[in-house]
């Protein structure tokens, strides 16, 4: 029988950074708000930096065990137009999940500032101090946490649109996040 679903680690993982990802876009949006109460401000630092590290492993994580092992053939109720626009979407948030948390890491660091978890575990800092590179690092991050936004939310209408609208099997290919068949 053709697998018509992607494995319980494919599954698990995507929810796991879907979870993580919507955790954070808001708290770097926040966080960079004029005004903000500055132990808030600082709080969400924090956690925006450390969370995005934390995503960083798991981008790395995922691609390689991606390139491994091949996602289950697109539904045939999907037209050639869609699956190649579902497939340039896929690839494009890949990239960019790869980019955008090495822009943050470089732009931190760079600038002199601390990331806690890595300073803890005292792991040396992988690029020299610079203001230029901060500020080149700080506009990449900018430019290309935007476009991701804007990507994941039209992957999330489409999945939805494929889970309430047409209800084609296309959503329960990434559903449940755990369990449900296929290893
Ligand atoms: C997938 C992971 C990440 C996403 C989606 C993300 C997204 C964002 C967004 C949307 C902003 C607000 C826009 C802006 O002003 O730049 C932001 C700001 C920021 N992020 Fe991230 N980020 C991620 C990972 C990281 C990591 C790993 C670090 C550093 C270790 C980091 C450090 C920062 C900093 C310092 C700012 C404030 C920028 C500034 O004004 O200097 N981010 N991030
Ligand atoms: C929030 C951040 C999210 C990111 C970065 C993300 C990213 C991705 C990526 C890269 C894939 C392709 C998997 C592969 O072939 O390797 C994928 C598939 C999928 N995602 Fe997401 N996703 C997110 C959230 C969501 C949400 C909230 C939903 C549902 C409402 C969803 C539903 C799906 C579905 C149904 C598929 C399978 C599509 C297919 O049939 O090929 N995703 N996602």
């Amino acid at each position: 029988m053709t697998q018509s679903r992607y494995t319980g680690t494919a599954r698990g993982l995507h929810w796991l950074m879907a979870v993580f990802i919507l955790l954070t876009i808001p708290a770097g949006l926040i966080m960079v708000q004029p005004g903000l109460d500055r132990s808030l401000q600082n709080g969400l630092f924090i956690y925006h930096k450390n969370i995005g590290v934390l995503l960083l492993i798991l981008i790395v994580v995922r691609l390689v065990w991606r390139l491994r092992n091949p996602p289950p053939a697109k539904p045939s109720s999907l037209s050639p137009i869609q699956a190649r626009i579902a497939e340039f979407t896929h690839i494009a948030m890949y990239a960019l999940l790869f980019l955008v948390p090495i822009a943050g890491y470089v732009r931190v660091k760079a600038g002199g500032f601390p990331i806690e978890s890595l300073d803890a575990l005292s792991i040396p800092s992988l690029v020299p101090r610079s203001e230029a590179l901060a500020e080149i690092a700080k506009t990449v991050h900018y430019g290309a946490g935007l476009l991701l936004i804007a990507l994941i939310a039209m992957h999330i209408g489409a999945a939805l649109f494929h889970g309430v609208v047409k209800q084609d099997g296309v959503f329960s290919r990434m559903w449940p996040p755990v369990g449900g068949g296929t290893r």
